[in-house]
């Protein structure tokens, strides 16, 4: 198997920042798992099916071999955000995109290895990954560093609501019943909640001790 880094974390704590730099540094191929269910809810949305119409979903799925992994902005809309973590409570949409993600690492065998992010990847889908990191960031920091980045984009928001938006993103990622966020075990913990410098130290650290 290649070796495989996982980089588990919840919304908004930085593990698509973190996965680059370690795919940049050590020369990985760099996949968002968060992208296979943002990809699926817009082919939902597409194809004007409801999230709760799970049999059409199912049906959906049947009709696609592989999920384009190439990413554009709409697949960032609060609209598919919502969508993809609906979807993403289902038991078959979770195997779907788990062997979706294993397909990825066989198909691009070519590569020296893979770094994945998302909320079950070092707990469930490569649970013999080479190293796995939790990524930590208090919720108040996450929804101020979103609220300046939407701010920054030129965009309305307001800082309360983006704080509960994420508090519900976490609880649905911690309290559901198919593959919950959870601190995988044997997981290094990233603490991503002061600058960039400080948390590529800690990474560079983990990196050099198992090498
Ligand atoms: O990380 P991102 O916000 O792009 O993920 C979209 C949604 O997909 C998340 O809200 C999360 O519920 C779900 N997801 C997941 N497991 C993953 C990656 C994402 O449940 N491995």
């Amino acid at each position: 198997m290649n070796k495989i880094i996982t980089v588990d974390g919840p919304a908004g704590s930085g593990k698509e920042k973190i996965s680059k730099f370690i795919a940049r540094k050590y020369k990985l191929f760099h996949i968002d798992s968060g992208i296979f269910y943002r990809r699926l809810a817009y082919e939902i949305e597409k194809n004007k099916i409801k999230f709760y119409e799970k049999k059409r979903i199912k049906n959906l799925i049947k009709k696609i071999d592989k999920i384009s992994l190439r990413k554009f902005s709409g697949l960032r809309e609060e609209k598919i955000g919502f969508i993809a973590s609906e979807i993403a409570k289902y038991k078959f949409v979770r195997e779907f995109v788990n062997s979706q993600q294993r397909l990825v690492t066989k198909t691009l065998s070519n590569k020296k290895g893979f770094v994945i992010d998302g909320r079950d990847i070092g707990s469930v889908v490569f649970k013999k990954a080479y190293l796995k990191l939790y990524v930590d960031v208090d919720v108040n920091i996450r929804a101020k560093r979103r609220y300046k980045q939407l701010i920054d984009n030129g965009e309305k928001s307001i800082y309360r609501k983006i704080l509960e938006d994420i508090k519900l993103r976490d609880k649905k990622d911690k309290s559901r019943k198919n593959s919950p966020l959870v601190i995988p075990r044997g997981s290094k913990i990233i603490d991503n909640s002061k600058s960039f410098t400080q948390t590529s130290k800690q990474i560079v650290k983990i990196m050099e001790s198992i090498n």
